[in-house]
């Protein structure tokens, strides 16, 4: 097949992840006689630095216009000044909401050689395997910001038809695969979770009767979430609640650097990113972990292409290459086996094509 993707390396350690999925897609695509057109355009503080705008309009056109769009990274302390007008992350935000990618899919599975790798103990941590589903689109993200010299206010609004797609995404999901669905709002405190609970309750009720669903506040999730993640099929939350709980989540995987998502709104096309940030503090140094950003690449290849098949043998290679010790410093078994980001990279074409 013939696809055309937008490519965004973004800023730090953007560029560098970018360049290892972009190496797997291009052999994904000589392996199964496809055809994707990549295209690299400025994004985030790069985009900043060269015209002042986060989201150029060539860039947002050319994201519109594709079949997906592979992002790495974004922002960085040089355009994160509190007194700074424009923002990396404002692109960012301006882009989700371009695209309407409402649904931000985000799988946590533990690789069974990776259980020493988490800070938590591996019997907690064998066997899990969940997927957040966090809205993107609306919330606190995108409210009313204003800022006078004795305060500051952020607003945080949900509609009944925001909150009813995105349980829709989550029941859909938890119908394919165990059947259980918990909504994480804070009810006891916020109107736009009593809100949440409210349309959350109805909808499954009428549309998905046989999905069970389970209500938890935010505080409690995030405790239950290392105290028993096995226990936890599909998640879905509000946008900063997903944010900020599936940072936790990264750890049950045993880093943040192995973290794949994907933004999905009505049609097929997507965001695809790794969950973590640019992490400027190893920026440059080509050790950063390349498998979020190789797994969104999977996730790309199913969700936007279709090619379920085609994903599935880059996720495979990624898991054996991890399994055979290519990690890098973040997921090393120690300090002198760690590799780069291009030797992970190497690792997982060589595994592709054994495929
Ligand atoms: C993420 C990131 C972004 C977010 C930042 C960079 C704006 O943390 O995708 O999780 O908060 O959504
Ligand atoms: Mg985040």
């Amino acid at each position: 097949m013939k696809a055309n993707i937008a490519v965004l390396p973004g800023d730090g350690i953007g560029p560098e992840v970018v360049a290892q999925g972009l190496r797997c897609l291009r052999a994904v695509a000589k392996a199964y006689g496809h055809e994707f057109a990549l295209t690299e355009l400025p994004f985030g503080g790069a985009a900043i630095d060269l015209s002042g705008n986060p989201l150029p309009e060539g860039t947002l056109k050319a994201c519109l216009e594709a079949d997906a769009v592979l992002l790495g990274a974004i922002g960085g302390p040089q355009w994160s000044a509190p007194e700074a007008q424009v923002r990396p992350e404002q692109g960012l935000l301006a882009l989700r909401r371009a695209l309407g990618v409402y649904a931000n899919l985000r799988p946590v599975k533990v690789h069974p050689a990776l259980l020493a790798a988490s800070t938590l103990k591996p019997e907690v941590l064998q066997g899990v395997d969940l997927v957040f589903v966090r809205e993107l689109t609306g919330g606190i993200y995108f409210g009313e910001k204003r800022r006078d010299p004795r305060s500051a206010t952020d607003v945080c609004t949900y509609t009944v038809e925001e909150v009813e797609r995105i349980v829709r995404v989550a029941a859909r999901l938890a119908q394919q695969r165990r059947g259980k669905l918990v909504s994480i709002d804070k009810s006891n405190v916020l109107e736009t979770s009593r809100l949440w609970r409210e349309v959350t309750t109805r909808v499954m009720r009428a549309e998905f009767p046989k999905v069970s669903l389970e209500h938890m506040l935010v505080d409690s999730a995030a405790m239950h979430l290392i105290r028993r993640p096995r226990d936890f099929d599909v998640l879905v939350t509000e946008n900063m609640f997903g944010d900020i709980l599936t940072d936790e989540a990264s750890m049950l995987a045993g880093s943040l650097g192995l973290l794949p998502s994907a933004s999905l709104g009505e049609g097929t096309r997507g965001l695809y990113e790794p969950i973590h940030g640019s992490a400027p503090d190893i920026a440059g140094q080509g050790i950063a972990n390349p498998c979020g950003t190789i797994l969104s690449a999977a996730l790309l290849l199913r969700h936007s292409l279709g090619l379920s098949a085609e994903a599935a043998a880059l996720e495979r290679a990624v898991s054996e290459a991890i399994e055979h010790n290519a990690r890098t410093p973040d997921i090393a078994a120690s300090r002198d086996r760690a590799l780069s980001t291009e030797r992970v990279g190497d690792a997982v074409l060589e595994r592709l094509r054994a495929a």
